[in-house]
């Protein structure tokens, strides 16, 4: 069933956006993944599993599994990033902060430092091509939850040495049901100390001692809050933690049954800050455009209130001051062109 309306989708294709938290690897053109997939000789059964129509969370971490193995090489890296950003860039969105997980792959000749290179590569070439000219893009690197303490560690080094070339800082991610938070807190401490920002993906699953955790680390994003009691809702209200929000992704792996149901509509009322994003919109099927059309439909929001939304956003990014008051400039002259078009 479509979610939304023709010309809802139209004003948020035309609305000037900001997208907080996309995952590189599963951000990926589908025309991609499949000629990919084909280059690379990938057994049939598994082109099934990129082909299945909605996913379990469980599911789609199978499907990352499959995807990690066609984008194997620097300079696979290299293009699928820059074709990320020139969608992103295609989708009106004005700033990406893109994520990706930096991978040792020995059989390739690739080092965490050698796959974040290729990443930066692409986002060079993404924004010299007339396609990524009128987006700017910053970098996270993610530690994957089936990491240990060392090589998280490894991941926040490298961030940190590479921070003058637009990273920007460190996300937690992976399988909600693997690890523990006791394994990469001195990495995001670290973090800390070296003046990168930390997003986490938090509460996919319902785990209260966790989510209690990282509400105590107090990153400055979170990511999801699906799965909270009424302890830590009034715990993370209190803390004024902005959250990043992707709706499709949460019902699509089920952690959360209906869009009306989704907690985008508690927190908003209750004026938190919130923040609305893809997450993976290959995967989803998705693009930020759809997600704010998803949200005006499932939560009668006006075009007033999108464009607050959208424009809230930029408060919210991990950038420096000054180029957050540019980036705020770049929305009002956008707008002009926007009001002729729609009512504001
Ligand atoms: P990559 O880091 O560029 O390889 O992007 C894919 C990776 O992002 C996956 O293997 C996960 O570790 C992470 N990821 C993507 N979506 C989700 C999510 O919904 N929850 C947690 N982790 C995710
Ligand atoms: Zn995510």
């Amino acid at each position: 069933m479509q979610q939304y309306g023709e010309e809802q989708l139209k004003f948020c294709q035309a609305l000037p956006k900001v997208e907080l938290h996309a995952h590189l690897n599963g951000s990926l053109r589908d025309t991609t993944i499949r000629e990919l997939a084909l280059k690379r000789n990938l057994d049939p059964a598994l082109t099934k599993v990129i082909e299945m129509g909605d996913r379990t969370l469980s599911e789609c971490f199978k499907l990352f599994d499959i995807i990690h193995r066609i984008t194997t090489d620097h300079d696979t890296i290299t293009r699928i990033t820059c074709e990320v950003i020139e969608d992103f860039a295609a989708d009106n969105v004005h700033y990406l902060e893109l994520r990706t997980t930096p991978k040792t792959r020995s059989e390739h000749g690739m080092t965490k430092r050698s796959y974040t290179e290729a990443v930066l590569k692409g986002m060079q070439e993404a924004q010299q091509g007339s396609r990524g000219q009128n987006i700017t893009v910053r970098l996270l690197l993610s530690i994957d939850r089936r990491e240990d303490t060392a090589a998280a560690l490894e991941t926040v080094q490298l961030a940190a040495e590479l921070h003058s070339r637009g990273i920007v800082g460190i996300d937690l991610s992976g399988n909600p049901t693997v690890g523990k938070w006791s394994a990469w807190e001195p990495a995001l401490q670290e973090a800390r100390r070296q003046g990168l920002k930390v997003t986490l993906h938090a509460a996919e699953v319902y785990n209260p001692e966790e989510t209690a955790a990282m509400l105590h680390f107090r990153p400055e994003r979170l990511g999801h809050m699906c799965c909270l009691d009424e302890r830590l809702e009034v715990l993370h209200y209190n803390t004024g933690i902005p959250v990043e929000l992707c709706l499709s992704s949460n019902i699509i792996t089920e952690s959360v049954a209906s869009y009306p149901e989704h907690h985008f509509h508690p927190f908003y009322s209750a004026g938190h800050p919130v923040i609305l994003c893809t997450d993976d919109s290959g995967v989803f099927c998705t693009s930020l455009s759809k997600e704010f059309a998803i949200a005006a439909h499932a939560f009668q929001l006006s075009n007033s209130q999108l464009w607050q939304l959208s424009e809230a956003a930029i408060d919210h990014t991990f950038l420096k001051e000054e180029e957050k008051e540019q980036l705020r400039k770049k929305f009002q002259i956008a707008r002009a062109t926007l009001e002729g078009c729609f009512p504001l």
